[in-house]
């Protein structure tokens, strides 16, 4: 929920370099220029911005160029861009956040209900315990987004309560679910393997 920020940091902090990730399906790799075209084709459907916190509608070319020179730049923060068959399908990212580092991701939409989103999340969680040692992650998603809660739960993210959270692309505030994952469920889940059946 709340990535996508266009950060005003730009000017002082180096862009970082970030891992080039690789799942079953898809490669999760840092932002380049050459993406903005992509990612501002994708976010010209308005489901995707209603949806995160701080994504602008209309979302421009502009936008886009703004957001990949933006991002990477944190202590803590990793920014993905999604790709699939080398195409770009979609965004995750960490970030530091008040109260600890959060999660946001998007898919486009042609691409939903592909377990998409969920392969790419668990990349993101695993590169932020393993590699960036963050020991809790959070996140939010709008209640009335039963997809990312899916995706969340799917992730072993636990529900902690509702709260109001600002929705730029709707100029407004609404209900959120805030989620939490931590390194010990996390490793846990990782280690979770079935029973071996002796009799
Ligand atoms: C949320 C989003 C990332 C999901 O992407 P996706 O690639 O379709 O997600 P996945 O296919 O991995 O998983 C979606 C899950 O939600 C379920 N789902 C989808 N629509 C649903 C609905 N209306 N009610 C209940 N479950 C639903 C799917 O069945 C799937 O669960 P399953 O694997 O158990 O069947 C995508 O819809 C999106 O980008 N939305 C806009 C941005 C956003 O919401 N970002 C998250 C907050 S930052």
């Amino acid at each position: 929920m709340t990535i996508f920020s266009q950060q005003a940091v730009t000017a002082v902090l180096p862009q970082r370099t970030v891992a080039a990730l690789k799942t079953g399906r898809l490669v999760l790799r840092a932002p380049h220029a050459d993406d903005a075209t992509a990612m501002a084709r994708l976010l010209a459907d308005r489901r995707i911005a209603i949806n995160t916190a701080r994504i602008p509608y209309p979302y421009g070319i502009a936008d886009a160029e703004q957001f990949i020179t933006s991002v990477n730049r944190l202590d803590g923060e990793a920014t993905f861009v999604v790709t699939l068959d080398a195409a770009l399908i979609g965004i995750c990212a960490v970030e530091p956040r008040e109260g600890g580092p959060e999660i946001g991701y998007w898919i486009g939409v042609s691409h939903w209900g592909q377990g998409y989103a969920t392969e790419a999340v668990r990349a993101l969680i695993d590169y932020t315990f393993a590699d960036l040692a963050h020991e809790t992650l959070q996140a939010g998603t709008r209640v009335s987004n039963p997809a990312s809660r899916r995706v969340l739960e799917k992730c072993g993210f636990q529900w902690t309560g509702v709260r109001l959270s600002r929705i730029r692309a709707i100029n407004s505030a609404a209900p959120t679910d805030r989620y939490r994952l931590d390194r010990r469920l996390w490793l846990s889940l990782k280690s979770w393997s079935c029973a071996e059946r002796v009799a």
